[in-house]
């Protein structure tokens, strides 16, 4: 216990106690934080290779670490998720100047074997190691991270913090997986890097920090609890996600299963709920998780999905139904001027086609889907 407490108050001086960056003198950190502080235990990868902590997966290398066992109901997927957003932000320089480790603390379920189905279910890639090993070992790397509870008895209190840090420079900072993944991806692309490495993707304005503009407390939920899993219609588009869109989910869904569903739906799903099981049957490679969030959330939230789809479905409706009709005229002539031109006739002043008259009142209906379209293209 006093071992604990003793490691516990070595890792808050360095990271600060409040969780805020705390940069070292290259020199000074350097020695202070190597060989010599770190455990160099053995720990074997999802591709059952053996890893020595210090040696193969710190030493001078920028790394993103959490930890998280595999049968995880809650917390642990959504961090999973959120971490292969700031996975794809980085675009390819994970494995080259980023390594990201997932350290099971339960590893006498989580095999090699284990961790590796779990990698596959979300589709990770190179450069981001699932790693399991001795439980004691794994206990010490998190002693020394300062990621142990000192009172943390059950694997459910386990904390979902990230640490991310360089180990050349000394640069070590616990972070949050529900910060906003572009800020994640600049600290470990940027920051660690002194700002030297390639450019991190500058931030879409949609994803912009909640003081730049007022979102409301579901859409705020939303992003942090639900975003790496679920897009919104056109709000988070083009990156595949391991669940469904949620583009009119309020108006296809009966509200208090909606409600019941967002709330608890491993209890929906153990109750042995039709449309529970035909939803995990379509997606389930990673099921959603019970978030335990509050009535008062969900009401959030609910109101927020009704919103946006509302938002988005007049957005639609508006502007790009004109858009629609000019695109598709114009193809339409061309395509009636190059018919006459091949059978050796003068093209006629161009007409509007009856095609083109019904066109419009179906652009209404189109649009929608042609934006959505248009935008994940
Ligand atoms: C770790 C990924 C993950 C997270 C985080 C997550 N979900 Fe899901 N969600 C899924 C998956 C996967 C499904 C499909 C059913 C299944 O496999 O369990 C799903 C299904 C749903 C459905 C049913 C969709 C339909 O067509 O009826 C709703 C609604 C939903 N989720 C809402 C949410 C909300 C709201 C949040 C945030 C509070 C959230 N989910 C967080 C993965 C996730």
């Amino acid at each position: 216990m006093r071992l604990a407490t003793l490691a516990l108050a070595c890792a808050a001086a360095m990271i600060g106690a409040d969780g805020q960056l705390t940069a070292q003198t290259k020199s000074h950190a350097g020695s202070r934080w190597g060989a010599d502080y770190f455990p160099n235990v053995e720990l074997t990868n999802q591709f059952g290779e053996p890893r020595r902590f210090f040696d193969d997966l710190l030493e001078d290398k920028v790394v993103l670490i959490n930890f998280m066992y595999t049968s995880c109901p809650d917390a642990c997927p959504l961090e999973t998720a959120r971490l292969k957003e700031v996975y794809e932000i980085l675009d390819g320089r994970v494995g080259d100047d980023v390594f990201f480790y997932s350290i099971s603390i339960d590893p006498a379920i989580d095999t090699p074997e284990v961790m590796a189905e779990y990698a596959a279910r979300f589709g990770t890639g190179a450069g981001w190691e699932f790693l399991t090993g001795d439980a004691e070992d794994i206990r010490s790397i998190r002693k020394k991270l300062g990621m142990i509870q000192p009172d943390e008895e059950r694997l459910e209190e386990h904390t979902l913090s990230i640490m991310i840090g360089n180990q050349a420079t000394g640069q070590w900072t616990r972070r949050s997986p529900m910060e906003n993944p572009y800020m994640l991806a600049n600290y470990v692309g940027g920051w660690l890097h002194n700002w030297k490495g390639p450019a991190t993707p500058r931030m879409r304005m949609d994803e912009a920090p909640e003081r730049l503009r007022n979102i409301s407390r579901g859409e705020d939920l939303f992003r942090t609890r639900c975003s790496a899993c679920h897009a919104v219609g056109t709000e988070g588009a083009g990156a595949a996600r391991p669940g469904p869109d949620l583009f009119g989910v309020t108006e296809r869904r009966d509200d208090a299963w909606l409600r019941r569903w967002i709330a608890e739906p491993d209890k929906v799903l153990a109750e042995g709920d039709p449309l529970a099981h035909e939803l995990l049957a379509q997606w389930g490679r990673v099921p959603m998780p019970n978030l335990r969030l509050d009535a008062e959330d969900v009401d959030e939230i609910v109101r927020y999905l009704a919103d946006e789809t509302e938002r988005q479905a007049s957005e639609a409706a508006a502007a790009p139904a004109a858009e629609k009709a000019s695109c598709c005229e114009k193809d339409d002539l061309l395509v009636l001027e190059r018919d006459l031109a091949a059978d050796g006739e003068d093209a006629p002043a161009p007409k509007r086609s009856p095609l083109l008259a019904s066109m419009a009142g179906a652009a209404l209906l189109l649009a929608l889907a042609g934006v959505l379209r248009a935008r994940a293209a």
